[in-house]
C-alpha cells in the first residue's frame, strides 16, 4: 500500500515516514522544504534501509500534484504540510490562510478528480474552545481560535468534514494533536525549529546544549499545583504510531471522524524542565517572566476514543520524551546543519 505524505520532511511527518517504512508502506512525499531540509528524509532512508519518493515542491502546485498521481498508485493521503508558528501567523495571517487552506484546497480537488478520497488530517487542540472542561473529549466545544494558525486548522477541519458529508465515498480522519516532543531513539531525526523556538522542548534543549542563556518561564501564578501551565506532551514516535493507526481506520471507514492524539496526563512546566534534568543529568537554568498571552493554564486530551476506535494508545514516559529529545539535540546541536 502506497501513502502520499504531504509535509514528509518536517518533525512530524519524518517520523511518521520511519514508521511507515518499517511497516512495509511504500511512502511518497512532498514537500516545499520552507520549514525543513531534505537531511531528514535521508536519515529516514539510511535508518530503515528503504527509500522514500520524495518530490520537492509546493502542495498548491496543481500540476506537480497530478504528476505524482500519475506517477504513483496512492492509497491513502497523509496531509501534514502547512505553517504552524502561531506568532507569525499574527502578524502575517494572509501567508497563514494562503498556504494551509489552499494546499488543503488544491490537494482534494486533484485527490477527488482522480479517485483517491481517503485523507488524514493534522488537525490540533488548539482547535477546542478556551472554556471547555477538561480533559477535552473529541465532542467539546471548537472554535474561539486566538490566532489565525489555529483558524486555519478550524476552517480546514470544516472543509474536510463538509466533503465528507456531501460526498459519502470519502474518508476523512481529522488527528488532533496535543503537545509533541520526543524524537526517535537513534537521535537521527528530530524537530529543527527555524530561529528561537515557540515551543517549550526545542527551548529547553537548546538551553541545555547551550544555544541560549535561560528558559524563560512564562507565568508562575496561574491556578495550578505549582503555578506553571499544564499541558499533555506526547511523544513524536507515539504520535507517528497514531498516524498508522489512522490508516486502518480510513481504509475501512466512510464519513468523518476526530481523535485526539494525546496521553491523557497533564505535566506542568517546571514538572517538564525537572524531568529533562533528571533524564540527561544536564542543567537548565530558567527564569519565571510574565504569562504569555494566549495560554490556557490547562490541557489535556481525553484519550477512550483514539483507545476504542482506533486501538490506539500513546506509550512513552516523560522521561523517555526529555531523553530521546536530548538524545537529537546533542547530536545535532544545530539540527540538520550539522550533517
Ligand atoms: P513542520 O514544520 O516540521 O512540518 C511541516 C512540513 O510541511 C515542513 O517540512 C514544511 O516544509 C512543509 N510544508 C509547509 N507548507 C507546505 C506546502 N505548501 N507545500 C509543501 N510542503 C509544505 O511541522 P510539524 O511539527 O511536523 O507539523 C506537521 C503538521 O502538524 C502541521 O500541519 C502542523 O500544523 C500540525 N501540528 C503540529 C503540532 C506541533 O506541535 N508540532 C501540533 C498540532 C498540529
Ligand atoms: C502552542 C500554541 C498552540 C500550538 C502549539 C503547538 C500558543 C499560545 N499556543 O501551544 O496554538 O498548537 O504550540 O505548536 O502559542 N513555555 C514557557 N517558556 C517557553 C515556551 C513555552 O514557559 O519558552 C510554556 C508555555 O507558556 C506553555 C507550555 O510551556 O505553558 C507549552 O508551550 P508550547 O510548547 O508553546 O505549547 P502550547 O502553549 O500548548
Amino acid at each position: 500500500m502506497a501513502i502520499l505524505v504531504t509535509g514528509g520532511m518536517g518533525y512530524i511527518g519524518s517520523h511518521t515516514c520511519l514508521e511507515l517504512l518499517e511497516l512495509g508502506y511504500e511512502v511518497v512525499c512532498i514537500d516545499n522544504l520552507s520549514n525543513s531540509s531534505p537531511e531528514s528524509i535521508r536519515r529516514v532512508e539510511e535508518l530503515t534501509g528503504k527509500s522514500v519518493r520524495a518530490y520537492i515542491g509546493d502542495v498548491r502546485d496543481e500540476a506537480l500534484l497530478r504528476q505524482i498521481f500519475a506517477e504513483n498508485t496512492i492509497d491513502c493521503v497523509i496531509h501534514f504540510a502547512g505553517l504552524k508558528a502561531v506568532g507569525e501567523s499574527v502578524s502575517i495571517p494572509w501567508k497563514y490562510y494562503d498556504n494551509n487552506l489552499n494546499s488543503t484546497l488544491v490537494l482534494t480537488k486533484v485527490m477527488a478528480d482522480v479517485g483517491v478520497k481517503r485523507i488524514i488530517f493534522s488537525s490540533s487542540a488548539t482547535v477546542y474552545a478556551g472554556d471547555n472542561q477538561m480533559p477535552l473529549r473529541e465532542d467539546s466545544r471548537t472554535g474561539g481560535c486566538t490566532n489565525p494558525y489555529g483558524w486555519t486548522k478550524y476552517m480546514t477541519e470544516q472543509i474536510l468534514s463538509g466533503m465528507a458529508f456531501a460526498d459519502r465515498d470519502w474518508s476523512v480522519v481529522l488527528l488532533r494533536y496535543f503537545n509533541p516532543i520526543g524524537a526517535h531513539h537513534s537521535g537521527r531525526i528530530g524537530e529543527d525549529p527555524q530561529g528561537i523556538p515557540n515551543n517549550l522542548m526545542p527551548f529547553i534543549t537548546q538551553v541545555a546544549v547551550g544555544r541560549r542563556e535561560r528558559l524563560n518561564i512564562f507565568g508562575n501564578d496561574y491556578d495550578t499545583p505549582d503555578g506553571t501551565c499544564i499541558r499533555d506532551y506526547i511523544h513524536v514516535v507515539d504520535l507517528a504510531k497514531g498516524h498508522v493507526a489512522a490508516i486502518s481506520y480510513v481504509m475501512q471507514n466512510q464519513g468523518c471522524e476526530v481523535f485526539n492524539l494525546g496521553t491523557g496526563q497533564g505535566t506542568s512546566v517546571l514538572e517538564m524542565v525537572n524531568t529533562f534534568m533528571e533524564a540527561t543529568g544536564v542543567n537548565v537554568p530558567y527564569v519565571f517572566a510574565g504569562r504569555r498571552a494566549g495560554d490556557l493554564p490547562v490541557c489535556y486530551a481525553g484519550t477512550d476514543k483514539s483507545a476504542q476506535v482506533l486501538g490506539w494508545k500513546a506509550e512513552k514516559t516523560l522521561f523517555d520524551m526529555c531523553r530521546d529529545s536530548w538524545a537529537w539535540q546533542s547530536k545535532n546541536p544545530m539540527g540538520y546543519l550539522e550533517k
